[in-house]
């Protein structure tokens, strides 16, 4: 059975790529470790690179995650062969335990070379504590606009400055199937809505599968939550809870969060700390029907060697088809960083047109760049170029694009709260505590 919507092939621009790199080393108009606040400097890499360790922090530790960054690292250690990697990674998905050694190395003024935040309201946050420089420089020896969407640089820039140069860009709204679980339940078609979603789950637990929809951690919950709420409220009064345009405490997040609440009940049982391949495993395994996951999870379909269409299924979480909730990993020069020009060649290579190629068909996200060509790419993550392209964009709470660091910590604890005590309106008075507390 073949459930998923057909997407059409993603055709995006083709751009030549206008740099290459010069042997001499250096940046122009700046010098090379300023950090490029000149807008129009331009950063050349010494052949080899500058030499020493880079230290890169992520959370890319483990698993099919590892793979991505292991994937990055062979392409670093190619082109800047001078340049030694250090694997800083902590685990935990989605930065749940890294975060808080990060602000801490931070907080002492021993931050690594490099480390991977989420474009958007999370990267102004260390922008705004003076945590990280701007590198222009770099995003512009990589071709600037002519090869990074505006619409992510804009997530990028603060003040006239880019501060972080994009790996990859992740949807975070899809539902993640096992099409035999379904056969075997009589679900035969992708539900439109919420409720009809709703109703298939009720069709798969009387098949005799217990939790048709796995969660894992907090986390996991912000981001099933932040789809239901895109489902019911639209997209745009979903975008305007982040300005003010839209009230935490409206009917149509009172909706939300009932629904969230019903469908919680079809979901296994989860402690704070579950990461997130367990849940998909679950799908995977046939251990249940659905989870909803970023599109990491195709880094793990593809480790445990399920097969698209067969082993695997998927489509937008019902009532969200034409949205794109986006996130994109997105490194840093962080102020004070050792090694900045080693630093600054390991942004090269992740902004660089082999290195997103790399990196993000082992990762399940979509290049950066529109300049990495589509057929390189198995057919979920064309689908996904496509949709990137064409649908409307709405940015991920739980991964850094919506709101600041400090908020999603606000947030994840009322959800967490909610876990465990069921209140919806405990919840929402809880959310709209959060919004009057950090929307600026
Ligand atoms: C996100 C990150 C993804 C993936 C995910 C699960 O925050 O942007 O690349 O790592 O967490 O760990």
């Amino acid at each position: 059975m073949r459930i998923t919507k057909s997407w059409p092939v993603a055709a995006i621009a083709i751009t030549a790529l206008a740099f290459s790199a010069c042997s001499t080393g250096g940046t122009t108009s700046t010098s090379s470790s300023s950090g490029g606040t000149d807008t129009t400097s331009v950063y050349s890499p010494k052949a080899g690179g500058a030499g020493g360790d880079v230290g890169v922090f992520t959370w890319w530790a483990a698993g099919s995650e590892k793979a991505g960054l292991d994937a990055l690292q062979g392409v670093f250690t190619k082109q800047y062969s001078n340049d030694k990697f250090v694997n800083l990674a902590v685990a935990g998905g989605a930065g749940s335990n890294a975060k808080a050694k990060l602000a801490s190395d931070l907080q002492n003024n021993q931050p690594p070379d490099s480390f991977q935040g989420h474009a958007g309201a999370e990267l102004t946050d260390y922008i705004a504590q003076g945590q990280i420089v701007p590198v222009n420089d770099v995003v512009n020896a990589l071709g600037g606009s002519k090869v990074f969407p505006q619409t992510l640089l804009d997530r990028l820039t603060v003040k006239g400055n880019i501060y972080s140069v994009p790996s990859n860009i992740h949807r975070a709204n899809v539902v993640w199937a096992n099409p035999k679980v379904l056969q075997t339940a009589g679900v035969t078609a992708v539900p439109k809505d919420i409720k009809s979603w709703i109703a298939d789950m009720d069709k798969v637990k009387a098949s005799g599968v217990n939790t048709p929809l796995t969660i894992g951690g907090t986390w996991t919950q912000v981001q099933l939550f932040e789809t239901i709420l895109i489902a019911d409220l639209g997209v745009d009064d979903y975008n305007g809870l982040f300005d003010g345009k839209t009230k935490w405490d409206s009917d149509k997040v009172k909706t939300a969060v009932n629904d969230y609440k019903t469908i919680l009940t079809y979901a296994n049982t989860a402690s704070d700390g579950d990461d997130w391949p367990a849940a998909t495993d679950a799908v995977i395994d046939g251990k249940a029907a659905y989870n909803v996951m970023g599109d990491w999870a195709v880094a793990e379909f593809n480790e445990k060697k399920a097969v698209d269409g067969t082993g695997y299924t998927y489509f937008p979480v019902p009532g969200t088809d034409g949205v794109f909730d986006f996130l994109a990993d997105s490194f840093t020069l962080p102020k004070g960083a050792k090694n900045a020009d080693g630093a600054k060649d390991w942004l090269m290579t992740i902004g660089s047109a082999d290195g997103q190629k790399a990196f993000n068909l082992a990762k399940g996200s979509i290049p950066a760049r529109t300049d990495v060509p589509a057929d390189a790419f198995p057919k979920y993550q064309q689908s996904a170029m496509n949709s990137f392209k064409k649908d409307k964009i709405a940015s991920s709470i739980a991964h850094g694009a919506a709101v600041s660091l400090a908020w999603n910590t606000d947030i994840s604890t009322a959800i967490s709260k909610f876990y465990a005590g069921r209140n919806a309106d405990t919840l929402v008075s809880d959310l709209a505590a959060a919004a009057a507390k950090h929307q600026k």
